[in-house]
């Protein structure tokens, strides 16, 4: 038993020590957080309102909210973790597409600017904010169960629901 608490104690202290010395950006620290996808799709269904723009499906159709600004094609994105945690804290001024981060645009870790550096009425959207924790979420939520689907299926809306009777998905049946 003490051994095994010795090495316990070891390993803490040597994680601790990595941590310590790591010479990692603020930004690369972020892109290591471990997204949970199942939380991310509750932020993707609910949370974030992502689903008005995007869809359920992701798809910047199926399931959009007519009424709000058409958001692109995520089953099809080509970005890497980085870029789709980048866009989704940031957001993608001058397009519709809001920022989500904490302190975007507060401090100038997004793009390096500041609310104030941009033109009267073309500041950048806000959407919902959230955690950086919540960020990595939906990033994993996209990557694991979103990009690289071809069309929609009737499935997948029910899984996506987490109800086979699902309104939405009746006419995929
Ligand atoms: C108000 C509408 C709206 C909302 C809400 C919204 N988006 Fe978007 N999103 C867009 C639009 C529009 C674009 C495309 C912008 C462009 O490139 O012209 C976009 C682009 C993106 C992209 C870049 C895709 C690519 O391949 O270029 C990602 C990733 C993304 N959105 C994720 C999300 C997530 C995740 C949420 C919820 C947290 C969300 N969006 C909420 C409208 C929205």
């Amino acid at each position: 038993m003490p051994v095994t608490l010795d090495l316990t104690f070891a390993f803490a202290v040597s994680l601790f020590l990595v941590t310590l010395t790591s010479p990692m950006t603020r930004a690369q620290q972020v892109i290591e957080l471990v997204g949970d996808p199942q939380r991310g799709k509750i932020v993707f269904r609910s949370l974030g309102g992502c689903v008005n723009c995007h869809g359920w499906a992701a798809d910047g159709k199926t399931g959009v909210n007519l009424r709000a600004p058409t958001g692109s094609n995520l089953r099809e994105t080509a970005l890497d973790t980085e870029i789709l945690t980048e866009i989704i804290k940031c957001g993608l001024p001058g397009t519709p597409m809001p920022y989500h981060g904490r302190t975007a645009y507060r401090d100038d870790r997004c793009n390096e600017m500041l609310m104030s550096d941009f033109a009267p009425g073309s500041e950048p959207t806000r959407g919902k904010t959230f955690s950086d924790q919540n960020i990595a979420n939906v990033v994993a939520y996209l990557q694991t169960q979103v990009i690289g689907l071809g069309e929609p299926t009737y499935t997948e809306c029910a899984d996506f629901f987490d109800n086979p009777a699902a309104r939405a998905c009746l006419s995929l049946k």
